[in-house]
């Protein structure tokens, strides 16, 4: 360890000392940490929007952001009724105002009434409001054609992250050998590479197939379980379905065999569904995990434990900003439950206007009300816009030599492989090619996206993330000076 140089007495005569926590001092896991979804080529980006706005000329009058699934970022409109009753909720003055609709006001009032004090600004319980977890369990009930859940296995949490790393946090022990190791897809999310570094586990990759549409092979499942058990404990299994950063919504075949091999393999699984109303392709349907469990028979369903994610920031809301969430635990053991429950008192409780609006998600305006029409309404554009923006995305970088892009059958996001010549790799200088690519499409054209190396993806393949967010006209232009670059840059290099 480095030692901190001795310190001058200060001006008042007090000796001024070396500060407690240095870059050597620190937590190391911290250290190990790394985010790509906001890392250097955002805060370029950032840089870049700063010149430009100081009128420095730049070859690109705008940086087009397509780097983070925030939808309200890039101009998606909330839907109506979730703001009117949060507008409700939060300033109750307004339930006299006669252009609030009636059930949205009425919506309201459940909501405050379930509230300490009737005010959104009181703790809730830390698993979450009771009437929301209920009417969680009832959405999740209705989704899965009947299979029964219980408001007791529900936990409203701060955003689906909160709820992935309280999981992980009680997987996670042993040391050596014994290590717990989570086995996560690559390309991933990188939430979870972060998570496990700052909590010390052991990451175990397993490999999507990109040639078949970024498909989970239960094969590539068994190798790595199988590599990992060598040196560390797999215990855990987590899987994104539809998948970020790939856009891939897996069968419902893929799903049961995932599920047997976990309970072969006795691993927890983690199903992460945050886009599970994003699903695009022909042919393409959600089938959430809990309920393909239970349609396997109670050899399965009453032994492989689960736990399922969903939350406010994807699908048709895309409000992100309000981390509203909640977690669905099966099969946990009660003990490890009961102390799942101290762990999220600790933090008090989730958000409650985040958990007001999981409500709403969950429990929407129903026919008849005066606000179901423009829901539809909203609901159905939103997610229509989007699945031409998949479609679009595919078709126009598909045109383009040198990038080949599977379908976006579903979440927010295109995952194109990309071919960069060899001058280029050796020009990267020991920077990550798609990294050096991803910098040079910033420089020249003002387009943010996120090298695939931030993700993880197969050695000498390179790829870019890309989300389908931009409004149409933005989105065109964005993959027309894609085209353009990739040409030139192919060119350059060759
Ligand atoms: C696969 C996946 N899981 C979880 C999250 C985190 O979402 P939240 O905003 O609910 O914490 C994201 C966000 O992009 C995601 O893509």
């Amino acid at each position: 360890m480095k030692k901190s140089p001795p310190q001058p007495h200060g001006a008042n005569g007090v000796s001024s000392r070396a500060k407690v926590l240095t870059i050597d001092t620190m937590n190391p896991t911290v250290k190990k940490v790394e985010y790509a979804v906001r890392g250097p080529i955002v805060q370029r980006a950032v840089e870049l929007e700063r010149e430009l706005s100081q009128g420095v000329k730049k070859p690109f009058a705008e940086v087009i952001k397509a780097n983070i699934g925030d939808a309200h970022a890039m101009g998606q409109q909330p839907i109506t009724f979730f703001r009117q009753v949060l507008a409700l909720c939060s300033y109750p003055e307004l339930l006299n105002d006669s252009t609030f609709p009636e059930d949205a006001k009425s919506r309201a009032r459940r909501i405050l009434q379930s509230c300490g004090g009737n005010s959104l600004g009181s703790y809730s319980a830390s698993q979450g409001i009771e009437s929301v977890r209920q009417d969680v369990a009832r959405y999740i009930e209705r989704r899965d054609g009947g299979v029964p859940c219980a408001p007791d296995n529900i936990y409203l949490t701060t955003g689906a992250s909160d709820g992935i790393v309280t999981m992980l946090k009680l997987l996670v022990c042993g040391e050596g050998a014994t290590r717990t190791g989570v086995m996560i897809s690559i390309p991933q999310y990188p939430l979870y590479s972060a998570a496990l570094a700052e909590l010390g586990a052991v990451q175990v990759n397993y490999y999507l197939n990109e040639e078949k549409c970024w498909s989970l092979d239960i094969s590539e499942l068994q190798r790595s379980v199988d590599e990992a058990r060598t040196h560390c404990n797999p215990r855990a299994l987590c899987i994104i379905n539809p998948g970020n950063p790939t856009g891939q919504v897996q069968s419902r075949q893929c799903i049961e065999d995932v599920i047997r091999f976990a309970a072969k393999e006795r691993l927890f699984l983690m199903a992460d569904e945050v886009y599970q109303d994003n699903v695009y392709a022909d042919g393409c349907q959600f089938h959430s995990f809990k309920k393909v469990l239970f349609e396997m028979g109670p050899e399965y369903s009453s032994t492989v434990e689960l736990a399922s994610f969903h939350s406010t920031s994807k699908c048709y809301m895309g409000e992100c900003g309000f981390r509203g969430g909640y977690m669905e635990i099966i099969n946990m053991d009660n003990e490890v439950k009961a102390q799942l429950t101290k762990l999220v008192s600790v933090r008090l409780c989730p958000p409650v206007p985040g958990q007001a609006l999981m409500d709403l998600v969950v429990n929407p305006p129903q026919p008849g009300e005066p606000s179901y029409d423009n829901f539809i309404k909203e609901r159905t554009a939103t997610l229509s816009v989007l699945a031409e923006k998949a479609k679009l995305t595919e078709q126009v970088l598909n045109t383009v030599e040198g990038i080949r892009c599977n379908p976006v059958q579903g979440a927010m996001y295109s995952f194109p492989r990309i071919s960069i010549p060899e001058k280029a790799v050796k020009e990267a200088n020991g920077q990550q090619p798609d990294m050096f690519y991803c910098m040079r499409l910033l420089e020249e054209t003002g387009i943010c996206l996120v090298p695939g190396s931030g993700f993880g993806q197969k050695d000498g393949t390179y790829h870019f993330r890309m989300t389908i967010l931009p409004p149409t006209d933005k989105l065109k232009i964005l993959l027309d000076k894609v085209k353009e670059f990739h040409h030139k840059f192919t060119q350059k290099y060759s």
